[in-house]
């Protein structure tokens, strides 16, 4: 007869008394829990992934948030330093038509942490200076206007910026082109659909060839209409061997993101994009509450780790990166009337359910299966 298996477990239960038995247990937990948990950064290192935070610099001077960045994140965004209103602020007549002081400080912050740099973002509706807005400006000066903002800006952090969400929220729900003065009005193809977008990307990668380069969207996780010309767009880039490298999910979240249709249908989603061999980054991830009752917190962290773990068994998606990390500096309160409670870290700096949420995923396997 087969000798039974090796089991230290019952040797230990038939060896020792219950008493000693009690009182290894707790010595083993104790041990246990004497080893350090891992940050967020280390754990999304072990599955070669990046966790990253939007940052500005002006915080970098409170303690508790440069301790907090620099130790859970390997990866940092400016939130609005690298804006065009705020890196280009005068015109290119001007002798200092540029301000690259936040965005320096915050790229030095990443360089002395070993952190990688997402640079955000070239071309965007919104932060745009009066200059450029009220310029008057004919189509050939606005593509000169364009040409030069994104060369500039780029080649000033060539090597230093890993990944540049080059446009920004280009389309509409219903997946036509927003109308913008960069889609409207540059004399490089307006009004031709992603031509604008396709010359852009060129531009910047003649600026920095390394770079990798992105274009970043809210409201197009799952399959909808505006993922489906994002997905169009992608593939006759990728086709025609325009530089394209990736796509940026916003995931600017309510609890009503947490269903089983919603998540199976961005799981989808994904599973689209990196077919056609592009990098998949969550770039802006936070989920917004109502109250901080203990129930909420929970409902919140629950579907932090389903979109940690969603990522992970992703193997295109490389980044999850939250906007903000701490809810003292978060832009919900100021955006959504009512809301907030929105990061993983409280206003006083103290980790939420949701930073647990986020930890436990990241120690579970890359390859298990999502749940959705
Ligand atoms: C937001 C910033 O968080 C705010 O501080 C600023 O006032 C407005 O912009 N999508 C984006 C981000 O791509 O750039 C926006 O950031 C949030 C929505």
């Amino acid at each position: 007869m087969r000798k039974p298996d090796f089991d230290p477990f019952r040797i230990l239960f038939q060896r020792t008394s219950t008493a000693a038995l009690a009182s290894l247990i707790i010595l083993a937990a104790g041990r246990a829990s004497s080893q350090p948990a891992p940050t967020l950064r280390q754990a999304a290192e072990t599955h070669n992934l990046l966790i990253g935070a939007a940052t500005a610099s002006a915080y970098l001077s409170e303690a508790d948030y440069a301790t907090i960045l620099g130790s859970e994140f390997s990866l940092l965004q400016a939130e609005n330093e690298m804006k065009f209103g705020a890196i280009h602020p005068r015109p290119d007549t001007d002798p200092r038509p540029y301000d690259f002081r936040g965005g320096d400080a915050l790229v030095e912050f990443a360089r002395r942490h070993d952190m990688k740099v997402r640079g955000h973002t070239l071309i965007w509706h919104r932060h745009l200076p009066k200059w450029v807005t009220e310029g008057r400006f004919a189509p050939p000066q606005l593509e000169k206007i364009l040409h030069d903002h994104i060369t500039n800006v780029v080649s000033h952090y060539a090597s230093k910026v890993y990944a540049w969400d080059v446009v920004n929220e280009a389309f509409n729900t219903d997946g036509t082109m927003r109308h913008t003065i960069w889609y409207d009005q540059p004399g490089i193809g307006a009004g031709w659909d992603t031509r604008y977008i396709e010359q852009a990307l060129r531009w910047a990668h003649q600026a920095d060839p390394e770079a990798k380069l992105f274009c970043n969207d809210f409201g197009a996780e799952g399959i909808n209409q505006k993922s489906d010309a994002i997905y169009a767009m992608a593939k006759d880039f990728r086709k025609r061997g325009v530089p394209l490298d990736g796509i940026g999910f916003q995931v600017h979240a309510t609890l009503w993101f947490d269903s089983q249709a919603q998540l199976a249908s961005f799981v989808t989603n994904l599973d689209r994009f990196a077919k056609l061999g592009l990098e998949l980054h969550i770039t802006e991830l936070d989920i917004r509450l109502d109250g901080d009752s203990a129930a909420s917190l929970d409902a919140q962290a629950k579907l932090y780790g389903e979109i940690t773990a969603l990522c992970l068994q992703q193997p295109a998606c490389r980044l999850i990166q939250t906007w903000g990390f701490t809810d003292k500096h978060s832009w919900i309160p100021g955006t959504f009337k009512g809301q907030g409670w929105a990061l993983p870290w409280d206003a006083e700096y103290r980790k939420k359910p949701a930073y647990d949420a986020m930890l436990n995923a990241l120690q579970q396997p890359r390859t298990s299966p999502h749940p959705f």
